[in-house]
């Protein structure tokens, strides 16, 4: 087979790519190893930045979120027992859209349908060859047959455990991470959502995080040991905990029940870079993870193909390779922005098991002085909406 681009991955990084180049009239093959309905059981993200619309409107899938989203003017955060609001669109004149990534994948998997692009679902031991040489290709096993695709270009769009960024070279490559000490046990709810805009709380049994994913379904978050299993988390006991970490007023708007979906996630900061090798573009997760906290993973990955797309765009349009010089250096000015973001929201909410009654002061005045400072608000609110491309 031959292709332009090869992209490796069907979340929502290699989707969003593929619709935004078809757009365009380039061509593509997406190889996912795992199955359609097994990608969209995935349980994940919830909020969309403005530019992440953007790029959906611009790839032709946002007609439902526009129908179905629910745009979020600010976002309340609680502190000793009180709740705080941050005015995102007084302070930036913008503001963020809960849809979950679940129905983003859906919505981008049926525009992709409808215009007959391919892709290829559990495409096996996927391999990509000579990326830094004249002829990239990429194998992969499929109906008891070796399949191989020849491409111009191969974009990595498979998440942190996939195969392309083990593609490149030890020695080419710079990994930088930091590993948080505890992870998020989320608990989905047919129920209606506790408040109208999502509560990030700081407790000092840790970090809880009331969220939603429509008017009748929540989602909640409860900071946990890295090391415990969803198994000892029976729902009562999970209702229990998360009431003991909201304010008497907001628990009492608590409506418990039985959970859908229960998982643990850890948190951990990772950036790889380079972002490219010869013919090997990565985007999204496949290069960048970030702790849950500021709601920017998917979000990144949404940026990435954006410089991506309007990079491999002027490649084929007006021949002009300038873009794809200087994809690498663009995404990773803005992932490192949200990298920071993410780390310093994780830290100021989240309890620390090795903190020092100094490191658990200090934060208690950072978050007074974030919650006494237009200055301080407007900069979380800036960050929270998405900095600019
Ligand atoms: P992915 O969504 O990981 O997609 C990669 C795709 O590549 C997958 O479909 C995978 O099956 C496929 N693949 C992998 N290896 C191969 C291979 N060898 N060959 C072919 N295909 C392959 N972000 C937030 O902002 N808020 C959240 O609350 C949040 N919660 C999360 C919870 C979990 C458990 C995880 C894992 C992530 C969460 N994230 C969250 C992050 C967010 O979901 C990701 O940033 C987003 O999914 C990135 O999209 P992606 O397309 O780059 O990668
Ligand atoms: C959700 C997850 C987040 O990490 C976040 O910051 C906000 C919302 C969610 O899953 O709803």
């Amino acid at each position: 087979m031959r292709t332009q681009i090869v992209i490796v991955g069907s979340g929502p990084s290699g989707l969003l790519l593929g619709q935004l180049l078809a757009k365009a009239g380039i061509d593509t093959i997406i190889l996912e190893q795992k199955s359609k309905d097994y990608v969209l059981g995935r349980i994940r993200a919830g909020v969309l930045e403005q530019g992440t619309v953007a790029l959906l409107e611009e790839a032709g899938a946002a007609e439902r979120l526009h129908r179905e989203g629910l745009v979020h003017e600010g976002t309340e955060i609680a502190f000793d027992g009180m709740r705080h609001r941050i005015d995102f669109k007084a302070l930036t004149g913008k503001t963020v859209t809960v849809y979950v990534q679940t129905e983003v994948t859906r919505d981008l998997m049926e525009a992709r349908a409808a215009i007959g692009a391919s892709t290829w679902y559990e495409a096996l031991s996927v391999s990509l060859h000579d990326v830094d040489g004249r002829r990239p290709r990429v194998r992969f096993g499929a109906n008891g047959e070796t399949h191989e695709i020849e491409c111009d270009y191969i974009a990595g769009c498979d998440g942190f455990h996939g195969v392309s960024r083990r593609t490149l070279p030890e020695d080419r490559i710079s990994a930088y991470e930091r590993v948080y000490p505890f992870g998020w046990l989320g608990v989905l709810v047919d129920k209606p959502p506790i408040s109208d805009e999502l509560i990030y709380v700081n407790h000092e049994r840790g970090f809880a995080l009331c969220s939603m994913r429509s008017k009748s379904r929540s989602r909640y978050y409860l900071q946990c040991r890295s090391d415990e299993h969803i198994e000892d988390w029976p729902d009562d006991k999970f209702w229990e905990e998360l009431t003991r970490r909201l304010d008497p007023e907001t628990a009492r708007n608590l409506q418990p029940g039985a959970s859908i979906e229960k998982s643990i996630a850890p948190l951990l900061s990772f950036v790889a870079e380079p972002m490219r090798f010869g013919n090997l573009f990565l985007a999204g997760d496949s290069a960048h993870i970030v702790p849950p906290t500021g709601a920017k993973g998917l979000n990144l990955a949404a940026s990435d193909v954006g410089y991506l797309s309007a990079a491999l765009i002027d490649r084929y349009k007006r021949g002009s390779t300038a873009g794809l010089e200087a994809y690498a250096d663009r995404a990773l000015a803005r992932v490192w922005k949200a990298v920071r973001f993410s780390w310093w929201m994780t830290q100021m909410l989240h309890r620390f098991p090795e903190a020092s009654g100094f490191d658990r002061k200090v934060r208690a005045a950072e978050l007074k002085y974030l919650l006494g400072s237009k200055a301080a608000q407007t900069s979380l609110a800036e960050n929270y909406v998405g900095l600019p491309y």
